[in-house]
């Protein structure tokens, strides 16, 4: 744990902070146009605290991917500015974006993403061989052994059950060491004792290897894993709650929503 300050819907970020891994000032974010225009991301200004484990929740629709895919860089926002590690996405160019989002992002999606034909090991190992860079084999020794998949390292996708690909994918995204890891939904596709192996290793990931991690869930019980909880409504941050328990989770997500609104 650091001493950081929590994150409030208006605390001003601090690019470049030592305890901030990324923030996003003022970010807004408009889909379509005339009566189809939806707001999916309405001025949010986030810090993430660098080292912690951050949980975003809320209803279907309230801009939680885009706001993950806007951090990520993976998507343009319309105005604002969002910083990774003190730099500002918004002013680079698409070349030095592709290569910060290479060094300093990693992403882990609902969908695991493997590449079929590799083994668990080539599919940890890709992103930073098509990079042409040597991974840190200390490093890796130390992802693989709190991922806890020695045994499969030879496996391919389809050898292992659905947690143990999530966490192959969670591995890939840690193996670079990035600066945060943005995962969106990991568990959706999971059953929830293969839900937990991967909360399990994203925990660990934090408080064993420093590693700063923002992660989307419909499920108090996910949220629970996390050091804080934002809250989103209608494109912006409505609340944060820090040391989160399923119990309070799901108590403040009535607050927000009719009964179920939350849920998928
Ligand atoms: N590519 C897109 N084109 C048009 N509308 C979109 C697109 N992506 C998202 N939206 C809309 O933006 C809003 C926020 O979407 P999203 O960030 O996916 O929400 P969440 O992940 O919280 O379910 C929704 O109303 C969604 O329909
Ligand atoms: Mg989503």
């Amino acid at each position: 744990m650091t001493n950081t300050a929590p994150p409030t819907a208006d605390a001003q970020p601090a690019p470049g902070a030592d305890d901030v891994a990324a923030s996003a000032h003022r970010i807004a974010k408009v889909y379509g146009r005339g009566d189809a225009q939806v707001i999916a991301l309405d001025a949010v200004t986030v810090d993430i605290p660098r080292g912690r484990f951050t949980a975003v929740m809320g209803p279907s629709g309230s801009g939680k991917s885009t706001l993950m895919h806007c951090m990520a860089g993976l998507d343009s926002v319309d105005s604002g500015e969002v910083y990774i590690g003190g730099t500002d996405l918004t002013k680079l160019k698409d070349k030095q974006l592709t290569r910060l989002r290479r060094d300093k992002v990693g992403f882990v999606f609902q969908a695991f993403n493997l590449v079929p034909t590799l083994t668990a090991l080539e599919n940890i190992t890709l992103p930073m061989d098509i990079a042409g860079r040597k991974p840190d084999r200390e490093w890796l020794d130390r992802v693989v052994d709190t991922v806890g998949l020695r045994p499969r390292l030879s496996h391919r996708p389809t050898e292992l059950s659905g947690g143990q690909q999530q966490r192959v994918a969670c591995a890939r995204a840690l193996a670079s060491r990035p600066e945060i890891i943005f995962a969106d939904e990991p568990t959706g596709n999971l059953d929830s004792r293969s839900g937990a192996e991967v909360l399990t290793f994203l925990r660990d990931s934090v408080t064993e290897m420093g590693q700063t991690i923002v992660m989307v869930t419909h499920d108090p019980n996910a949220a629970a894993y996390a050091d804080q909880v934002l809250f989103l409504t209608d494109g912006r941050i409505v609340d944060t709650m820090q040391r989160p328990t399923a119990e309070r989770v799901l108590e403040r997500m009535k607050g927000f929503e009719l009964p179920g609104a939350m849920a998928r």
